[in-house]
């Protein structure tokens, strides 16, 4: 049985030394962070890290995100460039993932690179996970909790229900703040370039570095070799299908509301707003993109066991946070890109 371990302001260093533990001996631990709860592993343990990928069912070609508990440790694995001393200074500890050349002689895992000359670096926020990286004294990969190609997990009773006994114990600090993940900013190349959304925005980063930020553009005929090998077209995805920009809801649908659901109808006559409680979430009643974000793989997968025909999705602004929230719901749209990850 996977131990639930929960995390109060009180105890929060002695759970942090039991989770410790519990990765020094090679386990895997659900660690809450500020954007999603993450799977946690020793990053320098190749065995630990291989424990990831087997959890999640995740391809080896997938690379995983080391987590640091501060820009000094971070600077053992990547080569920092002026841009990254920017970054680190202005967003870490934070939702902000640096994709830097690594440093051969740090000691990470091979795996947990899947044999690239980068290294994604990220230094979260939250106050169990800084407490956790802390307390081991080696830094940690960390995979969202979720098997791959699901939903990312957002509570620990989500971690849990994707993983089960997969996990040796999950440090629980309720919901998490963002609820979507890091954004990750590539700074290996001649220019920075963002290959997933987050909640630090391009214009956030273009304000940090003073320079524009390009948004790395999925190309469809790419499919087997994406630049990031994570950014898959088709990710974070319910089983019910997906409609997106939706106006209406058809019959047997769930909705998955933004705003206001006065003008919201259902096809064929009545109201959104009358939908059984197990068809209808609104993201954020006053149309707050932070809300929105916050429920956004709740809600999905909570709607996903309505067992609807779709999941109607409102349109969601695409400025500020909403690039990231539609970065995911265009995911989660993508059947026909469908994989098994
Ligand atoms: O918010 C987050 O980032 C969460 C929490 C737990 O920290 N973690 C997370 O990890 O989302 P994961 O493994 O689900 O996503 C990592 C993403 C993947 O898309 C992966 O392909 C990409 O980062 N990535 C990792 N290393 C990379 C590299 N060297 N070059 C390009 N992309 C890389
Ligand atoms: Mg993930």
């Amino acid at each position: 049985m996977t131990r639930i371990l929960a995390v109060t302001d009180q105890n929060i260093n002695e759970a942090a030394q039991e989770a410790a533990a519990v990765l020094r001996a090679g386990g895997l631990v659900g660690m809450p962070t500020e954007t999603v709860y993450g799977l946690a592993a020793n990053a320098l343990d190749g065995r630990s890290v291989a424990k990831v990928y087997e959890a999640k069912g995740r391809p080896a070609f997938n690379p995983l995100i080391v987590h640091c508990a501060d820009t000094a440790q971070a600077r053992r694995y990547g080569v920092f460039c002026a841009r990254a001393e920017a970054a680190a200074q202005r967003f870490w500890p934070g939702p902000l993932t640096l994709i830097l050349p690594r440093r051969a002689e740090g000691g990470i895992s091979e795996l947990a690179t899947a044999g690239l000359d980068t290294i994604a670096l990220r230094v979260p926020a939250h106050p169990a996970a800084r407490a956790l990286i802390a307390a081991c004294g080696f830094p940690l990969v960390a995979p969202s909790a979720n098997p791959s190609g699901a939903l990312s997990p957002t509570t620990p009773a989500h971690v849990a229900e994707g993983l089960g006994d997969k996990v040796d114990l999950v440090l629980a600090a309720g919901a998490c703040r963002i609820g979507i993940e890091s954004t990750v900013l590539d700074l290996s190349g001649d220019r920075p370039e963002i290959l997933r959304p987050g909640a630090v925005t391009a214009e956030d980063l273009s304000v940090a570095l003073g320079e524009e930020i390009r948004r790395h553009r999925p190309d469809p005929a790419q499919l087997d070799a994406p630049k990031s090998p994570g950014l898959l077209l088709r990710h974070y995805a319910p089983v019910t299908p997906v409609r997106l920009r939706a106006v209406d809801v058809a019959p047997g649908e769930a909705l998955l509301a933004f705003g206001s659901l006065k003008f919201m109808g259902l096809r064929g006559g009545g109201f959104a707003r009358d939908l059984p409680e197990t068809h209808l979430k609104n993201l954020s009643e006053s149309g707050d993109l932070h809300e929105a974000a916050a429920n956004l793989f709740g809600m999905l997968q909570a709607l996903d066991k309505a067992r609807a025909v779709a999941i109607a999705v409102m349109d969601i602004p695409n400025q500020g946070l909403g690039e990231a929230i539609n970065d995911r719901l265009q995911r989660a749209a993508n059947s026909p890109f469908e994989n098994t990850l």
